[in-house]
């Protein structure tokens, strides 16, 4: 495994950079009247269009060269047969085996992990149609009308993302809430709109230990016992879903309410485990299993498409093109669809906690861009905010817009009105506007040339922006399964290009290992010397002006 930017097929996209770096996408537009039937794919109800790329056809087989020559297919095929690819923490990586709907047995490490996967999603199903059919009641036998995820990070993001893109989908005398945040504020305002008795709390943490989790659990449990007098009518109440069953067993909950997940699901990539309860409860067994579908035939397309046409290698390559050949910083995510709001956040952690990271496979200090910022909204909203920069800013901004062609409750009047917004923002970006374009329409508006003069630098827009445009038929689960699959694997081959494991996640362990050691002292709450200036100042003036017992 080497470096990637020794290779020659590295040195010849430098070459390629430098002549198309001055190359405006709107002549590349002119030359090939074919560009978007060249530089599209369609599969299933999903059609990629990546002909909005600062990219001709040479480069695109020389960026699915350097995928090849770095080992994506070796890579592929090793995770899938379930070798611990994750090294640094010596497990396999089978979130795909979660959607094997084949009946094809699966491995983690020589081990067959199929049959543990078919029994556990069983009892998630079983538990998901109790509650529907209105069998699994609280203390007061009554039925449970509110569920409450209590997790973090993958345990949170992945969950809350699909309830809420598959909110046609829900069962609507059900309400599923998630709270992650520590500060008490969202436990509180959670708990404010529920009564105990209806209310079923899930804990959702893979290894039973993260602070946030367990406090909020903690404040959850003491709200439910200080309404039901015994441990035993707890037990309708409470359930977890962990890697760690002793930890949730010692926390109070009934063994037969632990849900299973294990080591070789990383925890931003456990939506398709137990940690996708609330997702089952929320939208039903079916519904789920059309998610797992969609993602299952993504990663049929992943193993088997030859990479000049896999959707994940492109997605891949294309953004490495920028990360590391144009020094983007950062990739915008888009979706014009309400319902995917927290579709960026969730790729926020997927992408970032997978790829933000600058020591290769060897331990070696990597001296090339790794990862980028991901940031996104909803488009529109985006649009009436951030999209200035993006049209006239300094920064080269990649961007995926993502669209459904129709919409679960469809009203022409927005709908239209919505498409026409990303088609031509797309556009757009695209094509910018020029000097010509400007004066003939200020000219039109009847400015004067003096006025023409003074206003025209502000109304130029470059253009050159590149972007992807995914438009589907619409947000169904199936479809949503095979979104999501989509980046889960581009991410798995940006990770191999530039030599990462894009599956350990040791950069968020100081921030927990000092906080913890800074709560101890907090607790104490005698002054501190013991940290740099600026730290002890800040925690030394919080523990002046706290309020007494806080
Ligand atoms: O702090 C980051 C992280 O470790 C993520 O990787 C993970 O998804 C999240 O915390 C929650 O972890 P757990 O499910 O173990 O509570």
């Amino acid at each position: 495994m080497i470096n990637p930017t020794t290779r020659p097929v590295w040195k010849a996209l430098e070459n390629e950079f430098k002549r198309m770096e001055s190359v405006h996408m709107r002549d590349l537009f002119k030359q090939d009247a074919k560009r978007f039937e060249r530089l599209s794919i369609k599969f299933n109800d999903i059609l990629f269009d990546y002909s909005k790329n600062r990219i001709d056809v040479g480069i695109m087989e020389l960026l699915v060269d350097l995928a090849r020559e770095c080992g994506v297919e070796q890579w592929r095929d090793r995770m899938f047969a379930g070798e611990p690819i994750n090294h640094t923490e010596g497990r396999s990586v089978q979130h795909a085996a979660l959607r094997e709907r084949l009946g094809k047995p699966s491995y983690a490490d020589g081990v067959e992990i199929s049959r543990e996967i078919e029994s556990e999603l069983k009892r998630v199903k079983t538990l998901a149609e109790s509650i529907h059919t209105r069998k699994w009641r609280g203390f007061t036998n009554q039925p449970i009308t509110d569920v409450v995820n209590i997790g973090i990070g993958g345990s949170h993001l992945g969950p809350l993302m699909v309830t809420e893109a598959l909110r046609p989908y829900t069962f609507h005398d059900l309400k599923i809430h998630y709270v992650n945040n520590i500060d008490e504020n969202h436990i509180n305002n959670t708990l404010e709109t529920l009564k105990p008795q209806n209310t079923l709390f899930i804990i959702a943490s893979k290894s039973f230990t993260t602070q946030d989790t367990l406090v909020n659990a903690q404040t959850a449990r003491e709200w439910l016992l200080g309404r039901i007098d015994n441990e035993i009518d707890l037990r309708n109440h409470l359930v977890a879903v962990t890697a760690n069953t002793q930890a949730a067993q010692a926390f109070g909950v009934a063994p037969e309410n632990i849900f299973k997940m294990w080591d070789w699901v990383g925890g931003r990539y456990s939506l398709w485990s137990a940690i996708g309860l609330s997702i089952v409860i929320a939208i039903g067994t079916e519904n789920f299993d059309a998610l797992l579908e969609g993602a299952n035939e993504v990663d049929m397309h992943f193993r088997t498409a030859p990479l000049e046409r896999n959707i994940p290698v492109l997605m891949a390559v294309l953004g490495v093109w920028y990360n590391n050949f144009f020094n983007a910083e950062s990739i915008a995510i888009l979706p014009y669809d309400q319902n995917m709001h927290r579709f960026p956040a969730y790729l926020q952690q997927a992408d970032m906690e997978s790829n933000g990271k600058c020591t290769d496979r060897q331990g070696r200090v990597v001296n090339y861009q790794t990862g980028p910022v991901l940031f996104g909204e909803i488009g529109i909203a985006s649009q009436h905010a951030f999209y200035q920069l993006l049209h006239q800013g300094t920064k080269i901004v990649p961007a995926d817009m993502l669209v459904p062609i129709s919409n679960f409750h469809s009203i022409p009047i927005h709908h239209r009105a919505l498409m026409s917004n990303i088609f031509a923002q797309a556009e757009a970006l695209m094509l910018g506007k020029s000097e010509d374009e400007v004066k003939t329409e200020l000219k039109a508006e009847g400015k004067s040339d003096k006025e023409i003069g003074e206003l025209l630098p502000y109304k130029l827009f470059p253009g050159n922006q590149p972007t992807n445009t995914f438009v589907f038929y619409t947000l169904n689960p199936k479809t949503l399964g095979s979104l999501i699959a989509l980046y889960e694997h581009k991410i798995f081959v940006q990770g191999v290009i530039w030599n990462l494991n894009s599956f350990d996640q040791w950069g968020v362990e100081l921030g927990k290992k000092l906080a913890t050691e800074i709560l101890h002292e907090l607790n104490k709450g005698e002054l501190v010397e013991s940290h740099d200036c600026s730290t002890n100042g800040l925690i030394n003036y919080y523990l002046k002006m706290r309020p007494e017992n806080d």
